[in-house]
């Protein structure tokens, strides 16, 4: 094995990643800077590419979600020295465009110009190669790279600011919440745990999760959460009858276009936007975390295809219900969370149901994506 190169998890096809030698990223920018990883995590947004759900091509290298050691720094860096330990968002940035600068760095049109999707190896990719490896390269490192503090502690937690934990928290804020309401989260994978956890973080009065995954709706419950099965009957229904006919305050979509029927075999894009509009109160909110794609090749239908997507909004506009929408802007949220973790004050990695070496990923990726055997986040050391 040479220095040049280096184990990476690779997208062989639909279904099908295997770890293979990969050249090892080499500085190409004076901002960039390279990371050793110690920590990289599988997520539901891999699976979208797992599956052959997107523009992805073979032989990408996989991992949005990733934390490690500064080893190798750009003469332009200054904020950051080698033996830091960082962690970087899943969403690349600039920092100096006109979304970065607002905050909104998941909509930075420097390093997306066409306004595509751009992460580390996400979705529709950008130039970079993911993290599922030993090493990844980070671009505008002083932005990017969010320092942590030295040591091995809260390992598991610090893994998730890359991504779920300010994700959820983002799902939360763009619905509008406000201590005090109630709010209803769609989805109980890593993402609407998240949500759930940051709404009881941020002061909900009730939470309700919906899923139909027993270990997810599990986990919702020892948070405090009210679970909902939907595979039991009407989700609407149920937080309706529980709450003696009145609706929640917020709504937060944490499952997107993947959703499913009751009995989970049949995707219905539009399903979770449809329940949100019943079940949430006359100009109340709804936060979309969810993924939603502007062309989906995979879909069932034509209009599914070109991203189209029905819901009832004479009713949404007849609520007077507002709707935030798109990818977490990491930046805007990290700092804190990751300051709420060394407080103690939150502990986001409940949610990690497996920890495994980089070179289990494959076995990793299959189960995650089968939901199995309890596997709802998973940890990939390499
Ligand atoms: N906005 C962002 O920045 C951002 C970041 C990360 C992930 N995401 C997206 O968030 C979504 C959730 O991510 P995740 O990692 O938790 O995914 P996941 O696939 O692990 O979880 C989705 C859950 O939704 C459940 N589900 C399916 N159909 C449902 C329905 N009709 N009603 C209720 N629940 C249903 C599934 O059983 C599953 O447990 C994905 O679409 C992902 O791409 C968005
Ligand atoms: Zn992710
Ligand atoms: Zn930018």
């Amino acid at each position: 094995m040479s220095n040049d190169t280096m184990r990476a998890v690779v997208w062989d096809k639909p279904y099908k990643v295997s770890i293979q030698q990969v050249p090892k990223p080499k500085l190409s920018h004076p901002d960039d800077i390279i990371v050793k990883v110690t920590t990289t995590c599988i997520c539901g947004s891999d699976l979208h590419m797992y599956e052959g759900r997107t523009g992805a091509e073979s032989g990408i290298v996989f991992g949005h979600e990733n934390m490690g050691i500064v080893d190798e720094l750009g003469p332009g860096v200054t904020l950051l020295k080698k033996g830091d330990r960082v962690v970087m968002p899943f969403n690349v940035a600039c920092g100096r465009c006109l979304n970065c600068e607002e905050g909104r760095s998941a909509f930075c049109t420097h390093v997306n110009p066409g306004f595509v999707r751009c992460a580390t190896s996400y979705v529709s990719m950008g130039p970079y190669q993911g993290g599922q490896a030993e090493y990844v390269k980070v671009p505008f490192a002083d932005f990017n790279a969010l320092k942590l503090p030295p040591g091995k502690e809260h390992e598991a937690d610090f893994a998730l600011l890359a991504d779920i934990f300010p994700t959820g928290w983002h799902g939360v804020e763009i619905s509008g919440f406000r201590p005090g309401e109630s709010v209803a989260v769609w989805g109980a994978g890593p993402v609407g745990i998240m949500a759930a956890y940051s709404a009881i973080l941020r002061g909900a009065s009730q939470v309700f999760v919906v899923d139909r995954v027993p270990e997810r709706l599990k986990k919702a419950k020892e948070i405090g959460c009210i679970p909902i099965d939907f595979s039991k009957s009407d989700p609407v229904k149920q937080i309706l009858d529980y709450r003696g006919g009145k609706e929640v305050d917020r709504g937060v979509d944490a499952v997107g276009y993947q959703a499913t029927t009751a009995d989970g075999k049949t995707e219905q894009p539009n399903v979770v936007l449809e329940a949100l509009i019943s079940v949430v109160r006359p100009t109340g909110g709804l936060g979309i975390p969810g993924l939603y794609v502007p062309s989906d090749p995979g879909a069932a239908d034509q209009n599914a295809q070109k991203g189209y997507m029905s819901f009832p909004f004479g009713k949404f506009f007849e609520k007077g219900l507002s709707m935030g929408t798109g990818q977490c802007n990491v930046k805007a949220y990290n700092r804190y969370l990751r300051d709420l973790i060394v407080a103690g004050r939150a502990k986001p990695s409940f949610v990690v149901s497996h920890e495994v070496s980089l070179d289990d990923a494959a076995d990793a990726y299959d189960k995650f994506d089968r939901r199995v055997d309890g596997y709802t986040k998973v940890l990939l050391h390499p």
